[in-house]
């Protein structure tokens, strides 16, 4: 499985933090955006991974993250040049993924939480067995701003409807999806929606039109957050700060990540100091490296 982090769009909500600097880039506490993300799907075992984003922004990501290979990863970038939605991915990323299947993660979610690695793989088995569509559902209190899922009592999709004015259920659509390689000719043919995107929530309506998409709750043990807002922002923030003061652990540092997975050995992780500033940050990463020494 292939991964692609959706990292385009104008972040309108967001303006004017935006006018000059890409969403995916805003800080959330200590680390740019997209660092969370994109350790979902290290967290996940995916290591080839496209980035889209604006042409405005597409250089600055290549500055933050490079080529991937310090942590083990093999990212390449691509530019959507307007928003066309978030199924869009599929069609700009086509050669990209090739004759795999594909994890969709937005660049403004942040998922965290015990137990991650473990319902990832099972996800990823849904689809490589099964050929199934799996989207993951999570207890909001304000169902109306998000994709929603219905399920009956065992679990299973009976319906699948964006931000409806009267939700049927409480369970927001993550942005995190994953799908197998008929995705790309799905997108294809799924007509533009009225604001002219061709929308995820017609993707995942497909497959339930075909009995194809499978739902795996988010317990309370997880935290999921959207940082498109500024409060959401400020909160995922406050959120990060808390933990991370709190046990002394980073939550979404990349280069921990790399080498915990046995992505990065102890020496790559000593090398990659070389091109950590002076912060903080680098004497975390330091400590890792002692400790592991
Ligand atoms: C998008 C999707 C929505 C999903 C959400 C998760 O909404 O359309 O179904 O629940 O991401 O972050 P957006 O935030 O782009 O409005």
């Amino acid at each position: 499985m292939k991964g692609i982090i959706l990292a385009g769009g104008e972040g309108s909500r967001l303006y004017p933090l935006t006018k000059a600097v890409s969403k995916q880039l805003l800080p959330v506490y200590d680390q740019p955006m997209i660092y969370y993300p994109l350790s979902v799907l290290m967290v996940a075992g995916i290591k080839e991974i496209l980035i889209i984003t604006t042409p405005v922004h597409k250089k600055i990501f290549e500055n933050l993250l490079g080529d991937g290979s310090n942590i083990g990863l093999n990212l390449s970038y691509t530019i959507q040049d307007k928003p066309r939605g978030l199924a869009d991915a599929f069609i700009l990323g086509e050669e990209f993924i090739g004759n795999d299947s594909i994890c969709l993660m937005l660049g403004d979610n942040l998922l965290y939480g015990d137990g991650l690695t473990k319902i990832l793989k099972e996800s990823i088995n849904q689809v490589e067995d099964n050929e199934n569509a799996v989207v993951f559902g999570y207890y909001v209190n304000k169902p109306e701003d998000y994709g929603i899922i219905q399920l009956n009592q065992n679990g299973e999709i009976v319906s699948i409807e964006e931000k409806p004015s009267h939700p049927t259920s409480n369970y927001a659509i993550i942005g995190l999806y994953f799908y197998p390689n008929n995705v790309i000719q799905l997108a294809k043919k799924v007509k533009p929606s009225l604001r002219g995107e061709i929308e995820i929530t017609s993707i995942n309506q497909a497959y339930l039109n075909n009995n194809k998409i499978k739902a795996n709750l988010l317990g309370r043990g997880f935290t999921w957050m959207d940082t498109g807002t500024h409060e959401s922002l400020l909160e995922a923030s406050q959120l990060i700060k808390s933990l991370e003061k709190r046990t002394g652990l980073k939550i979404g540092c990349l280069e921990e990540i790399a080498f915990n997975k046995g992505l990065i050995s102890q020496k790559d992780l000593k090398k990659s100091l070389q091109n950590i500033q002076d912060s903080p940050y680098k004497n975390y990463i330091l400590k890792l490296v002692t400790r592991n020494e």
